[in-house]
């Protein structure tokens, strides 16, 4: 392939300083204060394939998006998860780039939409048979859906990702933690609720790739083992920006080891299959929950997942035989095979 014109898009969002200032509690309440340079690493890496990069940010003002419109480019690499600190609007950023017909990267509007909501992600899989754990939503006290559910249960944002809003005491054993966790979410998000079964278990992420057959990369998993006394074993916000912090220091992902084949490829075709499911496109991760009699429950699944080369899915992806630089490059023709 040619020299191509791409544009990395990617957001970036300092939340003003007296909201800062308001918020109590250390975890964030949004995911931007802390990311890694990721748009850098791939633009830096498209330039290798011999591609004319650059970089467009995404600042929460008008004037960054009708630049966009102005763009003219080969392929928008689409990075962007938020817009203006807004965590529910990656699916408009990329329904704007579709009605200016703009080529990009990753999950339609569609699949970014259906992972967008945890609820509505999840009542799709369960229509395609898709184990997924049961649950309830609510929204400002209206009860919105509701499968019967027991103590423990984990109580998360529907509408969040990165855990943002979710630390360890997300995990409630009686209705007074119940009540006061849900009281603390609609304090400060605006997003339904999620009161899901705990799945106790170990936690394992699978990369997909490819649209007309994807491919499931190997396994990863995040050993909670090693997390303190006393807190439950999730990848909460402690876990994921807790810089400092033994949590954040003792939990590391790696390349899952000592897996029976059959568990493998139950993950790996679990995966693909809520891949599919949830029409996401490209690139995605699926993250997941094996059961100890081996059943596994699906926890989310991530369109666009962190690009990064030292998250979960480049490591995967170096695991199956790609390096960083192949991965870029499968991704651009993956998505420009769509255009063609
Ligand atoms: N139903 C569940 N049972 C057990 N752990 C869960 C459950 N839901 C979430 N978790 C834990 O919380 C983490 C974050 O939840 P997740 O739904 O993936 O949110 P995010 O979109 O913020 O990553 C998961 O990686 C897992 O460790
Ligand atoms: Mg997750």
């Amino acid at each position: 392939m040619g020299t191509l014109k791409v544009v990395v898009l990617y957001d970036r969002w300092e939340e003003p300083e007296d909201a800062a200032a308001a918020s109590t509690d250390k975890a964030p309440l949004t995911r931007t204060l802390d990311k890694k340079e990721v748009e850098d690493e791939v633009a830096e890496t498209l330039g290798k394939l011999g591609h004319d990069a650059t970089l467009h940010v995404l600042d929460g003002s008008v004037k960054s998006l009708n630049a966009i419109a102005k763009t003219e480019c080969d392929l928008f690499v689409n990075l962007v998860e938020s817009f203006g600190g807004n965590d529910t609007a990656d699916y408009c950023i990329a329904a704007y780039l579709e009605l200016l017909n703009k080529r990009y990267t990753g999950s339609g509007s569609r699949g970014l939409l259906y992972c967008q909501d945890k609820a509505v992600a999840k009542k799709i899989l369960e229509f395609h048979g898709i184990h997924t754990p049961v649950f309830a939503s609510s929204y400002r006290g209206r009860l919105d859906f509701s499968h019967n559910l027991e103590f423990p249960v984990i109580v998360k944002p529907a509408r969040e990702d990165g855990s943002i809003g979710i630390e360890f005491n997300a995990v409630v054993s009686s209705i007074r933690e119940l009540m006061e966790r849900i009281d603390w979410l609609h304090a400060n998000f605006d997003s339904p609720v999620l009161i899901e079964e705990y799945v106790e278990g170990r936690e394992m992420y699978v990369g997909v790739i490819g649209n007309e057959n994807p491919e499931a990369l190997p396994v990863i998993e995040l050993d909670l083992s090693k997390l303190p006394e006393g807190t439950p074993r999730i990848a909460g916000a402690e876990v994921k920006w807790g810089k400092g912090t033994r949590a954040y220091r003792d939990t590391k992902s790696a390349v899952a080891e000592g897996l029976p084949d059959d568990v493998v490829a139950t993950l790996q075709q679990t995966a693909v299959g809520v891949y599919q499911a949830l029409e996401l496109r490209d690139y995605g991760r699926i993250d997941m929950r094996l059961r100890p009699d081996g059943r596994v429950a699906v926890i989310e699944a991530n369109p666009n997942p962190w690009l990064a080369s030292k998250a979960e899915f480049a490591m995967a992806a170096r695991k199956s035989g790609r390096n960083y630089t192949q991965l870029i490059e499968e991704i651009v023709d993956l998505a420009l095979g769509r255009y063609a």
